[in-house]
């Protein structure tokens, strides 16, 4: 009988020696811990102790119980025990409560509450040390009723959530000894070992990322023995608990000794965490996504915009009709880089009809003239256009040389060589010193003539300048006059409203038969011709104000110097001494001649540059030549009805508007 005793208790004893647990799980695929509350084993293995929910706990128990202590002498044995986990959080600095690696008399330690009480105790039993209760808490939010040093800690407690001893989360770096801080809700995998030295009574926990191997040196130590608070037979697992934040918490491997040291985990075999925290990913679903959407369809829309302004920006009127005139049509973007977007720095000067503005081609580096001209109406835009395109194909010399020309809605653009010395009458009014010298002026004069007789009888057909005036001659790097603007004067009128359709051309250079009959012939081009060489020999304009009451009329008073046998008296004080008599004389009579008001006594241009090259003398002007005329006549009944009628401002460089002219006309016959 007793014999059968000492065998059934060294058989006992034996069983009990030979079942000094000792597991491992690389993993929880096929393992069979007791859970509780919200735990659950994902497919891949992971034990996730809570999932997205708010206020709950979640606990996992290895289902046997284990035995602590020597029943012999009481003494706690050595333990120990390393898992990995993370905590993946809704927020990146906000997480729920924590996980705890537990020691406890049960399974699954019924009634305890989730929240900052880690599903470890409750109100009541919290402290109490009738709980057998040796928890390590990984505690992610600092709770002062429990005196938690921050929010982010490691922590011993034992019977209570009071810590017996705790340390901010970290590791201590072999070799360098140095502190490393961990944040537990990093969502990063992380290791903790929790060893009980039964010789020493000591408790070392220690903590590290998963790629670091277990540092030497602890991060907490405590000094205890746990006889007293561990029963035989305790249970060990994992409790975690969620807060008013949506948190999971997830252990991935475990593995567990009495008596020895814990086997080591292999960390390839472990289970992945999910790639983003269902959480993260929800947050991208819910935040990133619709902004990236949002995003793109803001980006899609501005560019749409982009493109509608840029092309509105651009836009320009081609119509089928002037695909012939490919060469000649620029495209506005062109013309809108060559002036820098018409930049009020490349406004060179602003006419009757419109600025021009100074640019350089992007392709060619070409130096032109872009006058913006605005044009209502389509009406005769197609003659327009034709008339532009064969003014393009003249060339000489002495012509502002019309490149081509680009259409907008209600706009329409001239491009010309550029002029780098602007338009002659600045140089005869404007600034007094720079003038320039009777060399200089005779040679623009016979230039000017050499186009307008160009214009006149060389080429095909008969192209009437209508606008010759100083402001239209424009002067090239060497000095040369050139004619701009010439034809399109007449054209310019297009669409304008009839009431306000002016008689082309500009007071003091107009015709008398011009402005009596509105009809511009080469010789009403002569008169004008007449006007700009007095201006350009007598330095003043056609019709000067004087005094509020009194202008001068150039013709009339060269005239009279002429009458008093003194023509040259007319002569541009400016010039000095540095001319030529005859020169400036030819000049001067010319002028009268071209002036003369019967159309059939003036010149032709053909003649002006035979007068003018000395090839031909000029004829001997008699005061009958001239009065007979009524040179005088023709310009008091043209003009004098106006210049009672308007300002003498309005006379410089200013038309008036056909209607208006005619209706004075009549008033004043
Ligand atoms: N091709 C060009 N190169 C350089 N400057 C130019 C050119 N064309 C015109 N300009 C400048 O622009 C100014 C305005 O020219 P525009 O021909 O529009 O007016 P205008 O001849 O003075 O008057 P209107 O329009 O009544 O004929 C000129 O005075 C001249 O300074
Ligand atoms: C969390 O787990 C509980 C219990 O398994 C379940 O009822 C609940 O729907 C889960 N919540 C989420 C957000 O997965
Ligand atoms: C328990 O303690 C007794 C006496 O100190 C000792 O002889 C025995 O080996 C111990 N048992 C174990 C399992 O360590
Ligand atoms: C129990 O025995 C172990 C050795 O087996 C010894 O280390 C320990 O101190 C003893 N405990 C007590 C309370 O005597
Ligand atoms: C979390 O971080 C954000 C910014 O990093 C900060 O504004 C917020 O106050 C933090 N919240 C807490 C509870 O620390
Ligand atoms: C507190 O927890 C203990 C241990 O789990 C349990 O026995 C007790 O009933 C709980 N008390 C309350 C009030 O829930
Ligand atoms: C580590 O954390 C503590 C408090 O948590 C802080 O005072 C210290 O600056 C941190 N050190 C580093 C290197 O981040």
């Amino acid at each position: 009988m007793c014999f059968r005793f000492t065998v059934l208790l060294a058989l006992l004893i034996s069983f009990a020696a030979a079942c000094d647990v000792d597991f491992i799980y690389n993993g929880f695929r096929s393992s069979k811990l007791s859970l509780d509350g919200i735990a659950k084993f994902t497919s891949n293995g992971l034990l996730k102790l809570t999932n997205e929910t708010w206020r709950q706990k979640g606990q996992a128990f290895y289902p046997n119980p284990v035995n602590f202590k020597n029943s012999t002498n009481g003494s706690v044995f050595s333990f120990a025990t390393t898992f990995v986990f993370a905590i993946i959080s809704e927020y990146p600095n906000l997480s729920g409560h924590g996980i705890a690696f537990v020691i406890a008399p049960t399974r699954g330690l019924p009634g305890t509450l989730p929240s900052q009480f880690l599903g470890l105790f409750n109100d009541s039993n919290n402290g109490n040390a009738a709980n057998h209760v040796v928890a390590v808490e990984l505690d992610t939010i600092q709770s002062n009723e429990f005196a938690d040093i921050n929010e982010n800690h490691v922590g011993i407690d034992i019977n209570g959530l009071k810590s017996d001893k705790s340390f901010p989360a970290g590791y201590y770096e072999d070799g360098t000894r140095q502190f490393r801080n961990l944040t537990l809700i990093s969502g990063q995998r992380m290791q903790v070992w929790v060893e009980y030295h039964g010789l020493e009574k000591r408790m070392d926990v220690t903590l590290a990322p998963i790629n670091v191997p277990k540092p030497k040196t602890p991060l907490l130590s405590l000094s205890r023995d746990l006889s007293s608070i561990l029963n035989n037979e305790m249970y060990v697992g994992f409790s975690s608990s969620t807060g008013s934040v949506l948190t999971s918490h997830y252990v991935l491997g475990w593995s567990f000794k009495i008596n020895g040291q814990a086997q080591e985990l292999t960390l390839s075999q472990l289970p992945k965490l999910p790639r983003l925290g269902r959480k993260k990913r929800s947050r991208f679903l819910t935040i990133g996504l619709p902004l990236i959407l949002v995003s793109s369809v803001l980006a899609a829309v501005s560019g749409v915009a982009y493109f509608i302004r840029r092309k509105r920006k651009f836009a320009e009127v081609v119509e089928d009709w002037e695909l012939e005139y490919g060469p000649h049509r620029f495209k506005y973007k062109d013309l809108y880089v060559a002036t820098k977007g018409f930049k009020d720095k490349e406004l060179v000067g602003a006419g009757g009809f419109g600025r021009v503005y100074r640019g350089v081609l992007p392709t060619s580096k070409l130096e032109i003239a872009v006058k913006r001209v605005s044009h209502e109406s389509r009406q005769g835009m197609k003659e327009f256009v034709a008339e532009i395109v064969s003014i393009g194909r003249l060339r000489h010399r002495n012509l502002v040389q019309l490149l081509g020309y680009c259409r907008r809605k209600g706009e329409l653009l001239l491009v010309y060589d550029y002029m780098p010395n602007g338009s002659l009458d600045k140089y005869l009014y404007d600034q007094p010193n720079v003038t320039l010298n009777w060399r200089q002026r005779f040679r623009v004069i016979k230039g000017v003539a050499s186009g307008l007789f160009y214009l006149h009888e060389e080429w095909d057909q008969v192209v009437i300048h209508r606008d010759v005036k100083a402001s239209n001659v424009l002067l090239d790097g060497e000095l040369n006059g050139r004619l701009g603007d010439f034809g399109l004067a007449r054209l310019y009128d297009h669409g304008k409203d009839p009431q306000t359709t002016r008689i082309v051309g500009t007071l003091g250079y107009l015709a008398p038969e011009h402005t009596r009959t509105g009809k511009a012939t080469p010789l009403t081009d002569v008169f004008a011709f007449g006007a700009f060489l007095l201006e350009v020999a007598c330095g003043r304009r056609p019709i000067q104000a004087q005094s509020p009451t009194e202008d001068v009329i150039l013709i009339d008073w060269v005239y009279s110097c002429w009458y008093k046998g003194d023509i040259l008296e007319a002569k541009d004080p400016k010039l000095g001494t540095d001319y030529v008599a005859e020169e400036v004389e030819l000049v001067l009579k010319l002028g009268l001649l071209c002036s003369h008001s019967e159309p059939e006594a003036r010149p032709t241009m053909r003649q002006c540059v035979q007068f003018l090259e000395g090839d031909i003398p000029l004829p001997e002007i008699s005061s009958l030549t001239l009065s007979s005329g009524g040179l005088a006549f023709a310009h008091r009944e043209g003009f004098d009805d106006f210049a009672m009628s308007y300002t003498s401002s309005i006379y410089k460089g200013f038309s008036q508007s056909s209607s208006v002219a005619e209706s004075l006309l009549s008033g004043g016959r």
